[in-house]
């Protein structure tokens, strides 16, 4: 059996900041509530009339990570991409990347776990790696949600919390088994999905029965139950984090770098007291970039990783909880 280990890291933000002041504009709220309740002071939307699209910001930061990992693109094997704001309804963005990319007609997958994303498409590229199937996976988080909130006063308790951008990559073979992934763990309970829900449109409720709805049907803006969401995340980033750590034998003092799925500053704070982590042991950047969902982890990761935070050697922990619900942690010695 292989190990994998990530040997290329990029991410990609539009560069259009939206503050909180801005959004007050937009809506009934204010930069103090925003802060106090979430820890964010801005973060990026893509501008109406530019090319970016989740498949979009995916391939440029994709493309600085083969770079980084010193491969080309011939050299991919496999790509997953994770969103929960594809391109199209259907087909995902993973096919968008082979032909942006110009590669060859390699396999593509598209994961739909939400915050969790990011978790579950490397614990998959992982997989492939570990079996010996594929040398390189290219493995992407991308999400363009700010098309999709509402921007009145109705949505704001979900509309201020997100944000767009994209994080990629490069997860490769390893010879030497005490580097790399040391293991991923999924989970999910599907009783909660309609807790933190994009309800429309669906199949079973397509677009001509929304614009033809006597009522106003807002079923297809995201719904959140910020309070139950909260409660269920804590919980369990703590379970997944320890069972992680159990895994491998480790404690949290073994921890030297622990980069939470960025859903809201509180949270991760939660859970950093749960671990008596230090500031320095924890990256966050929430503040300036809103949550990201499945780009999150892999954006943080990247900008620790750019800011010369994550070394040789170094216990790294990775852990998101989001929509359906759906939890997971990926144990990293660097
Ligand atoms: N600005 C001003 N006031 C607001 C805003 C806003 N943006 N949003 C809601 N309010 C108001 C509400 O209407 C409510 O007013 P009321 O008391 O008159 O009814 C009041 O503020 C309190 O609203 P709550 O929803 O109870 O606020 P809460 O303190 O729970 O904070 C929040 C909301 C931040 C969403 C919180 O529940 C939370 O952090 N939840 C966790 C969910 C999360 O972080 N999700 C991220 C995405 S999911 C993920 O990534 C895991």
């Amino acid at each position: 059996m292989y190990n994998s280990r990530i040997i290329g890291l990029g991410k990609y933000l539009p560069d259009n900041v939206v503050t909180n002041d801005e959004l007050a504009k937009l809506m009934d709220t204010n930069d103090e509530w925003i802060q106090e309740r979430t820890g964010i002071k801005e973060r990026r939307w893509i501008k109406k009339g530019t090319d970016d699209s989740s498949a979009v910001m995916g391939a440029k930061a994709a493309r600085i990570a083969i770079d980084r990992a010193g491969l080309t693109k011939d050299d991919i094997d496999f790509i997953v991409f994770a969103t929960l704001s594809p391109d199209y309804y259907f087909p995902g963005c993973g096919v968008q990347i082979q032909d942006m990319l110009d590669m060859k007609t390699i396999g593509a997958l598209d994961v739909r776990n939400q915050c969790s994303g990011f978790v579950y498409a490397i614990s998959v590229a992982d997989q492939f790696i570990k079996t010996g199937m594929y040398k390189n996976v290219l493995v992407i988080g991308a999400e363009y949600h700010s098309n999709g909130l509402d921007k009145t006063t109705r949505g704001r308790g979900v509309t201020v919390i997100f944000g767009d951008g994209a994080g990629a990559c490069v997860l490769s073979r390893e010879e030497d088994n005490t580097k790399g992934i040391l293991s991923t763990h999924l989970h999910s309970e599907g009783k909660y999905a309609d807790k933190l829900i994009v309800k429309s449109p669906s199949i079973g409720h397509w677009v001509p029965e929304i614009l033809d709805s006597k009522e106003e049907d807002i079923s297809y803006f995201p719904y959140m139950d910020g309070t139950f969401v909260f409660k269920n995340a804590v919980v369990r980033f703590g379970e997944v984090i320890m069972e992680g750590l159990t895994k491998n034998s480790l404690t949290k003092e073994d921890i030297d770098l622990f980069i939470p799925h960025q859903a809201n500053l509180r949270i991760s704070q939660f859970v950093q007291r749960k671990f008596g982590l230090r500031d320095d042991q924890v990256y966050n950047n929430i503040m300036k970039y809103g949550n990201t969902t499945a780009a999150s982890i892999i954006i943080a990761l990247t900008e620790a990783w750019e800011q010369g935070k994550v070394n040789d050697n170094d216990t790294v922990v990775l852990a998101a909880f989001g929509s359906g619900f759906t939890w997971g942690s990926v144990i990293i010695k660097w």
